[in-house]
């Protein structure tokens, strides 16, 4: 495979920004290691003007992770900038990444600012960055609402200022992917040196397309992706990592495009920041959502097993799903059900199957899902075969 699509990680910035996200600084600290263990290329650790907890964080990791690039966000501004650079000084690898906002709405409500003096702002910021650390990345925040004439003046400066990689962020999810990669491809085509830097894209989720955003993206020339685990984020979230890299190594004979991630470090990954944020990840979601890999009918389960690939365009072990994480429910067949007690160590003869098989049936009725240890309570009722 020829050409490899860098994977930014923003879990723990974008992703903490969302709504009851917010992690202490261990749990900060347990996640950038898991993230190093899925070899995610950028690591965005915080936003270190935010608050000094956050600062602390950044620092921490850099201190800790190996392997990965370690950056702190910034906003166009001198403090913001120095703090950024303090927390991730030590980092074996360091970027700062900082950003303005390039739309008319933006411009003139939030920044308060003329369109001449972002250009100044970039320059400066960018250039003032540049101080401290080699790798800077800049983003035109909600550059996909941005006049795309301005937007390749805003990249031309940050590019002559020094920025390294430029973020493309479809800030409030309103891009669709055809439209994207037209931005794109436009972009790349009146934007002087943008031959030379690192395209990145960065889509939330609020239409629901961030992830299709992100590989029309791809697609279009977008070297670096940027996004979360479970597609955590601001609103209805970020681009998921699991999706976007399940999706370029599944369909590699579209893409034709790798990435460094270590999928059988997904699954743990997603539990992870189950756990630590308390939000729930919906069954139905695809790759890591309980349902994922479950085939509840018995047609499902017997094709399944005769062979995977009926049902499966990917494999569980791939994205590192434990066996036990696959779960029975009424509609199992005998087959499944056979199977899961074979891999749980139970050899039942004919009768005493179709005995447990019955009491399965009944419990499930009862239950909607039914685990390994249900399994086990069930079959404790049967007599296993060999123990009278
Ligand atoms: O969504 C966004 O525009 C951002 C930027 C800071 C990159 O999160
Ligand atoms: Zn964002």
């Amino acid at each position: 495979m020829g050409r490899t699509v860098k994977i930014f990680d923003t879990t723990l910035r974008d992703g903490e920004q969302s709504p009851g996200c917010s992690m202490n600084l261990n749990e900060k600290i347990e996640v950038a290691k898991q993230l190093e263990a899925l070899k995610v290329d950028i690591i965005e650790a915080g936003f270190a003007a935010a608050s000094p907890g956050d600062a602390a964080a950044i620092a921490a990791i850099a201190d800790t992770v190996r392997g990965a690039t370690i950056c702190s966000l910034a906003r166009c501004r001198e403090q913001d900038i120095e703090a950024a650079w303090n927390s991730i000084r030590r980092a074996e690898s360091a970027r700062i990444h900082t950003f303005l906002a390039t739309s008319p709405v933006h411009m003139e409500y939030k920044l308060k600012m003329t369109p001449e003096q972002v250009l100044e702002s970039v320059a400066h910021n960018v250039a003032f960055a540049k101080k401290f650390c080699s790798d800077i990345e800049f983003s035109a925040e909600d550059a996909t609402r941005s006049d795309l004439d301005f937007l390749c003046r805003v990249v031309e400066t940050a590019i002559k200022a020094g920025a390294t990689t430029i973020n493309i962020p479809d800030t409030v999810g309103y891009m669709i992917p055809q439209e994207y990669a037209s931005r794109i491809k436009y972009l790349r085509e009146h934007t002087e040196g943008i031959e030379n830097v690192i395209l990145s894209c960065h889509m939330h989720n609020d239409l629901g397309m961030a992830v299709a955003n992100s590989l029309a993206g791809v697609e279009a020339g977008i070297d670096q992706i940027e996004c979360t685990i479970n597609g955590i984020g601001e609103r209805a979230g970020n681009a998921s990592m699991e999706e976007c890299v399940m999706a370029l190594k599944t369909r590699a004979d579209h893409f034709g495009i790798g990435c460094n991630i270590e999928t059988t470090q997904i699954y743990r990954a997603s539990r992870m920041i189950q756990t630590i944020t308390g939000v729930a990840v919906a069954p139905t979601k695809p790759i890591v959502g309980a349902n994922a890999f479950a085939h509840e009918a018995g047609i499902h389960q017997h094709g399944v097993m005769a062979n995977k690939e009926t049902y499966e365009i990917m494999t569980p072990e791939s994205v590192g799903i434990p066996k036990n994480a696959i779960v029975l429910g009424k509609h199992s067949g005998r087959h499944a059900f056979e199977e899961r007690l074979h891999e749980l160590g139970y050899t039942l003869d004919h009768e005493k199957l179709e005995k447990a098989f019955e009491k399965f049936k009944i419990l499930a009725d009862k239950k909607k899902v039914i685990k390994d240890r249900d399994l086990e309570g069930l079959i404790g009722a049967v007599p296993v075969s060999g123990e009278e």
